[in-house]
Parts: C-alpha cells; structure tokens; sequence
C-alpha cells in the first residue's frame, strides 16, 4: 500500500473560508493528510482551532513562530506536501503570488516551494472580472500554478456571477487529479454522489471535455419565452461521467433545475446566442458532447414591457429568426474539437434522419434519441450510436448508465 499524501492547505481570507472545514474533513476522509496555514486574514473568518480539530495537525500563522521555526521550518512545511492547495486564494493572494510578494507566512512558503501549487480562487465578480485579477492568473498559469475556474452564481455580497468558491467536492476531486496516480489510501470520500473513486484508472485525465445541456430559453418579453421540454438530465449524466472518468468538464447548461456534477465546471446560460458565446469561451476542448436541445428560433426582437392582450385584437403577430447552429458551426470553427459528437431527437426514421444530420452538420457521432416516447424529461433513453462506421443500438437504459457508457466509448476512441 503506498503512503498517504499530505496536503498543505492555505486558507486566505474571504468568506468562502468557513468551507475550508469541509474541505479537510474530504481531504481527510480520502485517506490523506492535512496541514493548514491560515493568513492573519484567513483568521478573521474561521479559527485556528476550529482547523486543528478537523485537521488533526498544528495549524501555523506566522512567519515569526521560533517554536515552528526549531520543529520544522517553514520552508520544508511545503517542501514535505505533495499538493500546496490555497483555497480560498483570495483577489489579492493571487496578486502576491503573481508577483513574488513574500510578506508573510503563506506568501513566503508559497515563493519558497518547489511543489505544485493549486489555487482555487473565491472573490467578488467585479474583482475576479478585473484586468488586474485576469492579468494575475494568467501569469500563474504561466509559471505552473493550477487556477481552477470559480463557479457561478450567487454571492455572499448579494451579487451574481463568476467568483464563487466551487463546492468542496470539486476542489477535492482537483485535488485527486494531480495527486492521483499512486493510489489514495482509505475509502471514497464521495460517495453518494457521483460514482467517483480515487484509486480508480481516470482514463480522462488531462482531457478537456465540453458539454451543453438542457434547453434554451427565448425570451419574447420580460415575462414570457419559447422553450422545450429537454430536462438536462442526459447531458448532466454525461459530464458526471466524464469527471469521473477524470476529465476536466466543463458544462454549459441552459436553465435546469440540477445540481452540478462532482468536479464540473458549470456555466449557466439562458438563450442559444448565449449558448454559442459560452462553448467558443471554453475553447479548446478534446471532445464536445452537444446534448441541448437548443431552440431552434428565437424571437425576432425582444419586447421590452410585456405585450398586453387587448380585447377585440387579433393575437400579437409572433416573428420568428433561426438561432445559429452550435454544432454545425463548432464543426467549421479552427478549434474543432478531436471528437464532436451531435445528439438528434427523433420520432421516426431515427437512423436515416441521425445519418443525415451526420453529414449536415459534420460532427463524428450522432447520439440520436428516439422521443415518442417519454424519453424527454424521463429517467431513461434509448439511443442509436451512429458513426461513420456504422450503427450501434442500445437497449433502453437510465440515463446515468447510458452516459457512463457513452464516455467508455469516448475513451476507446481517443
Ligand atoms: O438539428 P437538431 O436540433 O435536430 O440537431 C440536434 C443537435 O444539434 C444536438 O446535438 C444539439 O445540441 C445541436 N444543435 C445546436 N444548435 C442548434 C440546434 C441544435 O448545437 N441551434
């Protein structure tokens, strides 16, 4: 059995701190070992005893500590870890970082290793949107330091947008990515949630995955929309899969009500226009997966008030314009991913129809899904593999089994 891995974890100071506790209760159930160094204002948020409890390890705050200082010194503090991970890294330890500022106990040790480094940014939107914050990080990435991509939503500042700390379980399955290898002693720290198992051959790894999921939303006034029926349940089954198959994922889902996959970077998006701009964003890819059912029009202009009935009228005339292709046009684009695979909803002539949306919109599989059924919005499916080679066809399966098989058939291919 091989030994534990030991993490050094720098807790900056931002709200998202309190989730630090979370975190090393993860780190810990995954059979590794925590250290924590909380910055003065890391402290300010969660204590260090609160940290020593969960960590089971002294947890160190200061540069000047002669006690730290004779038992170990700082700078085999992270020379011993085999992953520093800062979470959360906040606007302005990420700025110290970039520019080798080394003005305490974490910005010193973080100047003076020679261990991989992951930050996991948590922030208001406006900062992490700020030239400065993009400027830094694309520096970091630059000298090697992993910046995971902070979620979306809403924010403890009462704002919403990028900037969030992601959830615990995904900055530990980040965390199994770059140490995974030598197997991770002791049992799944996830389980209940997606399969994930630590020690399990991540065939994905180092492979960026892109999903879409759910439908879109039209909008035809502040009040009303077009939209379909597609849950994103498929789709989210298939960047669960993914992930776990140690992909990095990420998923475009139009509005669902899901929660997100383990270890998925999730970006939220309303209308198909909105749609094309965050796939082209998440550029490169090495394989996309577009499973959206994406309104195929829009309206042709957006009321601004809401268009009132009036008595007598003839209902509101409805003009509609063709929303653009994600798929067909992500075939023609100068990143095509390696592999571009196309779901078809059909009711009838299923293969004939997938085989000529193939060509049309020049993807290399077409999943497509017979829907006379209730198959859309429902818990299973029954899907049709169709390739250049030829025509695979699947038993009607659960979705999250019909996704862990798309993504073994993903892996044989690549
Ligand atoms: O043409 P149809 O809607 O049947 O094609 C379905 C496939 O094309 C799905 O993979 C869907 O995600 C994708 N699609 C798209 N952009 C559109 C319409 C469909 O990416 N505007």
């Amino acid at each position: 059995m091989n030994s534990p891995k030991h993490i050094l974890l720098i807790i900056g100071g931002g709200i998202a701190a309190y989730k630090s506790s979370e975190l090393i209760r993860l780190i810990k159930k995954s059979g590794m070992t925590v250290r924590c160094v909380l910055t003065e204002s890391g402290a300010q948020f969660v204590t260090p005893m609160t940290l020593a409890a969960l960590s089971e390890n002294e947890v160190h705050t200061t540069l000047w500590s002669l006690k730290d200082e004779t038992e170990m010194g700082h700078i085999q503090l992270s020379r011993e870890a085999d992953l520093v991970v800062v979470c959360p890294a906040t606007a302005n330890l990420l700025a110290k970082m970039a520019g080798g500022i080394a003005d305490d106990l974490a910005t010193t040790l973080l100047l003076a290793t020679d261990t991989q480094v992951l930050a996991v940014p948590a922030m208001n939107l406006r900062m992490w949107n700020h030239p400065a914050t993009q400027r830094n990080i694309e520096q970091l990435r630059r000298d090697g330091i992993i910046v995971m991509q902070p979620d979306e939503g809403d924010m403890a500042c009462g704002e919403f947008g990028p900037g969030r700390l992601p959830e615990p379980p995904a900055v530990l399955a980040e965390i199994m990515n770059h140490v995974i290898g030598e197997n991770i002693v002791g049992p799944n720290p996830l389980e209940g949630q997606p399969a994930f198992a630590p020690d399990q051959h991540r065939p994905l790894h180092g492979k960026h995955v892109l999903v879409t999921a759910g439908p879109t939303r039209e909008p035809i006034d502040p009040v009303r929309y077009i939209a379909n029926r597609s849950s994103g349940r498929q789709g989210f089954a298939i960047a669960a899969a993914a992930a776990d198959a140690g992909a990095q994922v990420t998923l475009v889902a139009g509005p669902v009500h899901l929660p997100t996959p383990t270890g998925v970077m999730r970006v939220d998006v309303e209308t198909a226009l909105e749609m094309e701009a965050a796939v082209h964003d998440a550029l490169p890819a090495d394989v996309a997966i577009m499973v959206a059912a994406v309104a195929d029009w829009r309206a042709d202009t957006r009321a601004d008030q809401k268009i009132k009935k009036q008595k007598g009228d003839a209902p509101a005339p409805l003009k509609l314009t063709e929303n653009p292709d994600i798929l067909a046009g992500l075939a023609k684009h100068s990143q095509r991913p390696g592999l571009l695979i196309g779901f078809a909803a059909e009711t009838q002539k299923i293969d004939e129809h997938a085989r000529a949306k193939l060509t049309k919109k020049g993807c290399d599989w077409i999943i497509a899904n017979d829907v006379s059924g209730d198959v859309m919005g429902g818990a299973e499916n029954s899907v049709h593999i169709v390739t250049a080679d030829g025509t695979e066809i699947w038993a009607r399966l659960p979705k999250p089994e019909v996704a862990r098989r798309l993504v073994a058939k993903i892996v044989e291919e690549i």
